[in-house]
């Protein structure tokens, strides 16, 4: 039994929150945003009543003051990716573990490292507290499936392809799943992937293959993107060779992408306009269809999964790993689409690792450290059912 303070009360926080009540090892609730309507919006639609508050994560001293009246074991970070590094330093201040879904992006750069976060290691170490990084889908899920792979399958991993699909369809002209900046910002970005020893940086989604997806999804085209856990996973799986990550993107899409992009409205750096500064995806994202008003009109499937290669005594080996979420399914069960779902869902289930103290430790972690088989069961048990197969 524990207290959990969550921040952000987007898509993903509503998904983590309908999750943590349902959930029996969450004692005491509290959710805080920025925009206190939205928490409140939220906990109306909860079995149990939760608590709400209103925080800016990107201020540390009132995120202590929170911190000490809500008094929380763990603080499940889940508004966006520029308040990891606040939220890290209030959590010390604190002394209260931590954990996120994305890593930490300075506002002004669109660059996936998570050197910034480890470099709190020491600092957590010392305090004796745990922040576990990147417990959504991707990174996440996958981080674990890899983790799996090699404790059942494999005496060494040599390839690994993350694979994303979206094979869902929300009828909007263009409209993004997630935070519109944040997912613009990252598709936008250079591809980059790892083989031996090497990165190896691509022009933006300019690198394509097609792949078979199971149950029926069918073929799809794949784009290589860089993507964050790749990072971590070839810094902790030192044998693999090479690791790249893909997303499917419909014609549809990169088409808006493109055009935006060629007009100057997926820049993040400021322009002036009419006297005032404005940051022209910041004012993309004001026009985009808000991803959680996309709830109600997405159907179809995601799936998501970790296509391995490797050795298992002696002979060569290939694996792949998957999980299928159905976006009506997960809009009947906590009114957000799978994007959110996936990611919204193993949030809870890290949450609960640590709080169980299953997976434990001081200092800073990535999912892959950690014995993936309990978060496997409980990914069967909350709603993200995974399928093995050998190829
Ligand atoms: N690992 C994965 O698989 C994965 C996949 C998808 C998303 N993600 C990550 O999940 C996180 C949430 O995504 P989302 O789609 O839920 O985003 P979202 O719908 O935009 O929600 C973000 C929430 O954070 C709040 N927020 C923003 N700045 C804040 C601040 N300074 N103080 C307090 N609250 C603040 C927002 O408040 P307002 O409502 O007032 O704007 C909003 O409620 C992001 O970090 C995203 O990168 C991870």
């Amino acid at each position: 039994m524990a207290n959990v303070l969550i921040i952000g009360a987007g898509g993903v926080g509503q998904v983590v929150a309908h999750k943590c009540a349902q959930a029996p090892d969450f004692e005491n609730i509290c959710l805080a945003s920025r925009t206190l309507e939205k928490c409140d919006r939220i906990a109306a639609q909860l079995s149990r009543p939760i608590r709400t508050a209103q925080v800016d994560a990107d201020n540390v001293p009132e995120l202590v003051e929170l911190i000490r009246a809500v008094k929380p074991n763990l603080v499940l970070h889940v508004a966006l990716p520029y308040q990891d590094l606040h939220i890290m330093d209030a959590c010390l201040e604190t002394g209260v573990d931590y954990l996120d879904t994305a890593n930490y992006e300075p506002l002004d750069e669109a660059r996936f490292c998570y050197q910034w976060q480890w470099d709190y290691h020491e600092r957590f170490k010392a305090r004796g507290i745990m922040a576990l990084l990147g417990s959504g889908f991707d990174p996440g899920v996958t981080n674990v499936f890899c983790a799996w792979a090699k404790k059942m399958h494999f005496d060494e991993i040599r390839e690994l392809d993350i694979i994303d699909c979206n094979a869902g369809d929300h009828g909007q002209p263009f409209a993004t799943n997630f935070n519109p900046e944040i997912n613009i910002r990252e598709v936008t970005a250079p591809g980059r992937y790892y083989e031996k020893e090497q990165w190896v940086e691509t022009e933006p989604l300019s690198v394509s293959e097609k792949f078979n997806f199971p149950e029926g999804i069918g073929s799809r085209k794949i784009y290589l993107m860089y993507h964050e856990e790749l990072e971590s996973l070839t810094r902790h799986m030192p044998d693999i060779q090479r690791a790249r990550f893909w997303m499917t993107f419909s014609d549809n899409y990169l088409k808006h992408l493109e055009v935006l992009g060629n007009v100057g409205m997926t820049r993040i750096d400021p322009v002036e306009y009419e006297g005032r500064q404005i940051v022209p995806l910041q004012f993309l994202k004001a026009l985009l269809p808000d991803p959680g008003s996309l709830g109600p009109l997405t159907r179809g499937r995601t799936c998501i999964g970790c296509l391995i290669r490797g050795i298992k005594d002696g002979k060569e080996k290939k694996v792949y790993i998957y999980n299928i979420c159905d976006h009506e399914k997960a809009y009947d069960e906590v009114g957000s689409q799978a994007i959110s779902y996936t990611t919204g869902v193993p949030a809870m289930i890290g949450a609960m690792m640590m709080l169980t103290k299953q997976w434990h430790g001081k200092g800073v972690f990535n999912m892959e450290e950690f014995d993936p088989a309990p978060f496997m069961e409980k990914l069967n048990q909350y709603g993200l059912p995974w399928t093995e197969v050998t190829l």
